[in-house]
């Protein structure tokens, strides 16, 4: 069976994720798509045979969409959520969840009302094979228990709209989210510092910051977060155990000699870097809806966590560095057993 797909976003990642639905998930179509911006659906859904409908509610209700996927503004991901929620169509959801804890809780109460697992969040870094191989190696015991992780996630530029508070939530939001699936653990409190700012950018902006964070099982965490640091894109993870390392290999990439100087390119854009994770995101819940499987990415329940820390990081960000206690829920059990009622 094909999955028809139907699009709420046609901006520069829904085009980016139509594309791979059309080119490299073979089991799935792109049937509809919808914007707020209805020259720019219309347009999008020309390109790949389908059509462009008004609203998101006329496309979640479609017969011709059977999995509902939401790439449009952050503020507006809970209302499309929950409307396919209430459709009981399984829904891709790009980060953020929803931009507020309490949002977020409404889809996870939805959830669980309609009794299986519908949403997925596109946290795409569980999908990357050095991150999936981390987690093996650290699952399997081979560095003992882990006690501190070091990351970086360095962007060589962002733009004047990029404001101090989005290092948390648009940046390290993907470490936030990793390193709970990585280390099996829960995040219990952020801290955020801030180091003299780079010159190179904008006054308003507080870059880099670094953020330290604690796990329910004491590991702690330190993550650089620069996001104006020149060279190129470079995301760096290290966990240290009690009987070794693992570290997060860098992107394949040939070495260069030449002018008495050997060096490696480094990418410049996320995109490129986690290209191969995104399509295997995408394969893996095209085949979970495929077969009515229950979907093995984030959950409804990552996505609130997600959420719930970056608003401790944020609140730390703005109260000059303060530890911040992490106030989340406790886990319903829906959510420990995958989600299957
Ligand atoms: N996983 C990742 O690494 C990653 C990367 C980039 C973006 N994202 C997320 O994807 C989402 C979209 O980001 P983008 O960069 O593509 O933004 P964008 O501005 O390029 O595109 C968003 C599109 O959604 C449309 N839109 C807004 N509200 C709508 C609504 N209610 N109904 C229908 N269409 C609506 C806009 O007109 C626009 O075309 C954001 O939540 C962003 O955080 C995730």
């Amino acid at each position: 069976m094909t999955v028809r797909v139907g699009v709420i976003g046609a901006g520069m990642i829904g085009q980016d994720h139509i594309r791979r639905l059309t080119d490299v998930v073979t089991a799935a179509r792109v049937t509809a798509v919808t914007d707020i911006d209805a020259a720019r659906a219309e347009e999008v859904a020309a390109r790949v045979g389908a059509v462009a409908l008004p609203t998101g509610a006329d496309l979640v209700g479609s017969p011709e969409v059977d999995a509902v996927l939401v790439t449009s503004w952050g503020p507006t991901h809970a209302e499309h959520v929950l409307s396919a929620i209430g459709a009981g169509k399984p829904v891709f959801c790009e980060k953020p969840l929803a931009t507020t804890a309490d949002d977020c809780l409404r889809i996870v109460e939805a959830e669980r009302a309609h009794g299986r697992r519908l949403v997925q969040v596109g946290f795409m870094r569980r999908f990357d094979a050095g991150y999936r191989r981390m987690k093996e190696v650290i699952a399997a015991g081979t560095i003992g228990a882990p006690l501190i992780v070091h990351c970086a996630h360095r962007n060589p530029t962002v733009p004047d709209a990029y404001r101090s508070a989005m290092a948390a939530q648009d940046t390290a939001v993907h470490e936030i989210d990793v390193l709970r699936w990585l280390l099996d653990d829960e995040i219990v409190s952020a801290q955020v510092l801030t180091p003299r700012a780079t010159s190179k950018r904008f006054e308003h902006l507080k870059d880099p910051q670094i953020m330290l964070f604690e796990t329910a099982g004491g590991v702690r965490v330190d993550l650089e977060v620069f996001v104006n640091c020149q060279y190129g894109y470079d995301i760096q993870c290290e966990t240290v155990g009690e009987d070794g390392l693992v570290r997060l290999p860098d992107p394949a990439a040939v070495g260069i000699r030449t002018a008495g100087l050997h060096s490696t390119p480094v990418l410049q854009d996320w995109k490129g870097r986690f290209a191969d994770a995104f399509d295997t995101e995408f394969r893996e819940w095209i085949a979970a809806v495929e077969t009515g499987a229950t979907p093995t990415g984030p959950s409804a329940w990552d996505g609130y966590a997600a959420t719930v820390i970056t608003d401790a990081a944020v609140r730390s960000l703005e109260s000059d560095g303060t530890v911040v206690t992490v106030d989340m829920k406790p886990r319903p059990a829906f959510y420990a057993t995958g989600g299957t009622a």
